[in-house]
């Protein structure tokens, strides 16, 4: 059943009703929780670069167009979901939106499911994506860009950062750019996405990273960019989570990131052992906010 997206249920008193199939990209709703406040909305395409129209595409970035206003009642019911807003000026959108705080938290709530079932995309899939390294690698320009200017000051000389999903070695190439004294480790499932990563990364591994190739508390950064939809599913990720954090430092850094949706929240994490230090992050413009969650490990 298709989104119906704009039927007022109760016009007088300002509400809204969206019905979300189970088919529908259901995994695009998004709920952004400022202090007392849960905003809920759907992702579109956003403009990658505020200043062309033409950049615009599905990625991590929600722009406040974005939502429909002040989520009252979410159900499941037996065609899809049911959510129930109240519908807000578009200038206290704007308002709540320039107000962000690191510490609010951007979530998807709904997975992709087929049958009923949580899914991921089959380990052959990255083999086909590892062909276009340029389509890969250009659609984080930015993630790689605002997470570097964010970890600067973890990344001192001598630090090890571990990537264990680093695909193409993009991201780690990044950090050794802007931080040429740190030591990159990358591992990958993907034989394919390791040979384009060895050229870039100081030390490569192709491993599931389930069992990470650095030892138990030898690295000071971790960077994860697999715990998202379509990567893996929510299980998985949280057992991916565990042995990432393994291989972390006591107080070394945890960075969450990733082109599509988290499927892990931020007060799981934190139960983990880890301070919260932000769960978003904003664009330089504030036209964008997108999900970076950045931890400290304490025990
Ligand atoms: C990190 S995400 C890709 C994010 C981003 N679009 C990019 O390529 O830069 C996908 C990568 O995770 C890898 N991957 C998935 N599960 C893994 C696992 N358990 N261990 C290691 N790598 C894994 C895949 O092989 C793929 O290369």
């Amino acid at each position: 059943m298709n989104a119906n997206l704009d039927s007022p249920v109760q016009k007088e008193n300002n509400t809204g009703k969206v019905i979300v199939g189970f088919n529908d990209k259901p995994f695009d709703i998004f709920l952004l929780k400022l202090d007392n406040l849960h905003l809920v909305g759907r992702k579109t395409p956003a403009r990658i670069n505020i200043a062309d129209e033409k950049s615009r595409r599905k990625s991590c970035l929600v722009e406040p167009d974005m939502l429909f206003g002040k989520l009252i009642k979410f159900a499941e019911l037996t065609e899809g979901y049911e959510i129930i807003y109240q519908k807000l000026p578009d200038e206290v959108i704007q308002d709540k939106f320039a107000l962000i705080s690191p510490l609010d938290e951007l979530i998807y709530p709904l997975k992709r499911l087929i049958d009923g079932q949580e899914v991921a995309q089959p380990e052959e899939y990255w083999n086909n994506c590892a062909t276009d390294v340029s389509l890969l690698d250009d659609d984080e320009i930015f993630l790689r860009e605002m997470t570097g200017n964010i970890l600067m000051e973890y990344l001192v000389p001598g630090s090890i950062v571990y990537d264990p999903a680093c695909s193409t070695g993009a991201f780690l190439a990044h950090l050794k750019k802007i931080s040429p004294e740190i030591c990159t480790v990358g591992q990958d499932l993907n034989p394919n996405m390791i040979a384009i990563a060895k050229e870039r990364v100081d030390k490569v591994c192709a491993g599931n990273s389930l069992i990470p190739v650095c030892s138990e508390k030898s690295v000071d950064v971790v960077i994860c960019r697999h715990l998202n939809l379509d990567v893996v599913t929510s299980e998985v990720a949280k057992e991916l989570f565990l042995a990432a954090a393994e291989s972390l430092k006591i107080g070394g850094v945890m960075v969450v990131i990733g082109h599509t949706p988290i499927l892990i929240t931020s007060a799981w994490m934190e139960e983990q052992g880890f301070n919260v230090l932000r769960r978003n992050c904003v664009t330089p413009y504030a036209h964008a906010v997108f999900q970076l969650y950045l931890f400290i490990k304490k025990s």
